[in-house]
């Protein structure tokens, strides 16, 4: 919905996260720059009541509003600033979770910041707070601060890192660990094939080599064509009951110190049959062994 994935018209925003509802989800991401404040305004319109009801929790995130996006930005008027848009458009007197944006990593040696954010939690403008990394050395430090509730980092099969340390720290703390890009992008879902073309605004047509942002946005860091490969290789592997984006959602949520996956999707059958990973079977040592290799 405006994140840099081409032209979503409102209609399918709209049944996108109203399928995601349906198939029972009560987690959803989004945040304050994603089409600059449309996503935020189509995810509280749609699930307003769910909202009103304490039924679903909406995670947004604050700081990539700064021009320029550096670490001085991320004081405390700011985010006040923007938390209260963001307050505004999803109709929520307080958030149920703030994640700082990818901030620069001097930010996670800045206690003011999180000083902050605890001063917005007291204030009742938020509930808890947490951050979206880009390193796992960034989460490592952020749980150091005991009110960071969340953790929002890259982990799938093409992205196998934070299992080595991160997941455990983060257990250990009872820090959420909320996985995104799970499906590397689409690449691991097998749709994609090498003469795949993207629109021009969209990120894995100009963010491939990291141009405009951290290259493991796109496609986990992986190169294209190489992620392919990897990808028919490992769709030989697999049974041939075990579609490779539950194979890939599947292989997240086995690790127990995961707390939900985010896939992202327009597409309702697609948010479907995502949901309908929560409830497989997990992965067979074979499986597991696949994606390990
Ligand atoms: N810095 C940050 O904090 C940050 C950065 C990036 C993402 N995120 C969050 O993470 C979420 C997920 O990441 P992401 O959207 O970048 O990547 P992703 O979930 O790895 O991949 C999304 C892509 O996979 C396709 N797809 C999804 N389910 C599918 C299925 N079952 N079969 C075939 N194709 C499928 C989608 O196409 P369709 O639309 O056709 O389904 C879309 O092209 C985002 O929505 C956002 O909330 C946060």
């Amino acid at each position: 919905m405006g994140g840099d994935w081409g032209e979503v018209t409102e209609a399918e925003a709209v049944a996108a996260v109203e399928a995601a509802r349906n198939a029972g989800i009560d987690f959803f991401d989004t945040a304050d720059v994603y089409g600059d404040g449309r996503s935020e305004r189509i995810v509280g319109e749609t699930l307003a009541e769910d909202i009103a009801a304490g039924d679903v929790t909406v995670a947004t995130k604050a700081g990539r509003r700064l021009d320029p996006h550096e670490a001085d930005g991320y004081a405390e008027a700011n985010l006040r600033r923007f938390v209260d848009r963001s307050r505004e458009n999803l109709g929520m007197d307080t958030l149920d979770l703030v994640q700082l944006h990818c901030p620069p990593t001097d930010v996670y040696y800045r206690p003011a910041t999180f000083d902050a954010l605890a001063t917005l939690e007291d204030e009742g403008r938020i509930a808890s707070y947490g951050v979206s990394v880009e390193r796992v050395e960034e989460g490592l430090k952020a749980i150091e601060y005991p009110g960071v509730e969340t953790v929002q980092i890259i982990f799938n099969p093409f992205r196998q890192r934070p299992a080595e340390l991160f997941l455990d720290e983060a257990a250990a703390r009872d820090v959420g660990v909320i996985c995104r890009v799970p499906l590397a992008s689409g690449l691991l879902t097998g749709a994609l094939s090498r003469d795949a073309e993207f629109p021009e605004d969209d990120h894995r047509n100009f963010n491939r080599e990291g141009e405009a942002f951290d290259v493991g946005e796109t496609f986990a860091g992986v190169p294209f064509e190489a992620g392919l490969d990897a990808v028919d290789e490992l769709d030989e592997r697999l049974p041939d009951d075990r579609p490779l984006p539950e194979f890939a959602l599947r292989w997240i949520l086995d690790h127990d110190a995961v707390s939900t996956v985010i896939p992202g999707s327009t597409t309702p059958e697609h948010v479907r049959a995502n949901a309908a990973a929560s409830d497989a079977e997990p992965l067979s040592d074979a499986e597991r062994e696949a994606a390990s290799e």
